[in-house]
């Protein structure tokens, strides 16, 4: 029996690596999913993909540093499907790799609005459609910077930290409303986002620093994403769980 069946999820930052791949497991564990990007092109390519595997998908347009579209994101999904189950809050930028001295406000603040004020918006509405069924699920989709510094990413790290704070705390004040909210926290993953962080050698220098010597796969985090989402998770909320190849535990 699949594990999401019957379940309607969103799932930001859906058109590319660690979405994309979230929402292709979770739409073939059966559940109903709305992918939103700002990557409209992308989205509707990974949308027609689940479609045409036979599962169900839409795609909704959302820039997640816009409170207006996270609203409307999660509005819409009550109004094509009734509810919301599960969320997983997953788009981000890294911004650019500079120390903090040469870190201007405003990539400072670009960096803080969609990784962190994103995922208040997000969470806001989505917790709001959850309580009056008394349920639901939120994933965060952190990184290891939510828990140690990282030269170059001062921005990120903060936002990544912040993202932390909030999701512990929001599980504390909806634990007796049924509302379970956990955060994820991959290690580099092989995705657009991780490469375009540094030279192709630097970067294929970087994977050394891994206790299993290779960077992760989106799948290798969708597979958590799907376990939190579903019920052998019950018991689990206010958890940050690291996706690392070991990194955090040196
Ligand atoms: N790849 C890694 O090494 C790594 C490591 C730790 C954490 N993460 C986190 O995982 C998440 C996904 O990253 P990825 O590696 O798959 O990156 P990616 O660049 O492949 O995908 C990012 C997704 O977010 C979307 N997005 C970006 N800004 C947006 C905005 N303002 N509104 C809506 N959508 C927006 C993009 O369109 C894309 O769909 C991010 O939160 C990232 O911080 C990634």
């Amino acid at each position: 029996m699949p594990l999401l069946t019957g379940k309607v999820a969103v799932v930001t930052g859906a058109s590319s690596g660690i979405g994309r791949a979230i929402a292709v497991l979770y739409a073939g564990e059966g559940a109903t999913v709305v992918l939103a990007s700002r990557n409209e092109d992308n989205g509707r390519v990974v949308a027609g993909e689940i479609l045409a595997a036979g599962g169900d998908a839409v795609f909704i347009k959302t820039d997640v540093s816009n409170e207006r579209d996270c609203e409307r994101l999660i509005k819409e999904t009550v109004r094509l499907y009734g509810r919301l189950d599960i969320a997983c809050n997953n788009a981000g930028t890294m911004g650019p790799a500079k120390p903090v001295g040469r870190l201007s406000a405003d990539d400072w603040r670009h960096v803080m609005d969609v990784n962190l004020h994103g995922v208040f918006y997000c969470m806001h509405y989505e917790i709001n459609s959850m309580l009056p069924h008394n349920s639901g699920v939120i994933i965060n989709i952190g990184s290891i910077a939510s828990q140690v510094g990282f030269k170059n990413l001062g921005a990120y790290a903060a936002a990544k930290h912040g993202l932390l704070g909030l999701t512990k705390t929001a599980a504390l004040e909806y634990a007796e409303n049924g509302i379970r909210i956990n955060a994820i926290g991959p290690g580099t993953i092989d995705t657009p986002m991780a490469r375009s962080y540094t030279s192709p050698d630097k970067y294929a220098q970087f994977r050394k620093v891994y206790p299993v010597k290779r960077y992760g796969l989106p799948e290798e985090v969708a597979g958590l994403a799907l376990w939190l989402a579903s019920d052998y998770a019950s018991f689990v909320t206010g958890a940050f769980i690291p996706v690392d190849g070991g990194y955090t535990a040196q």
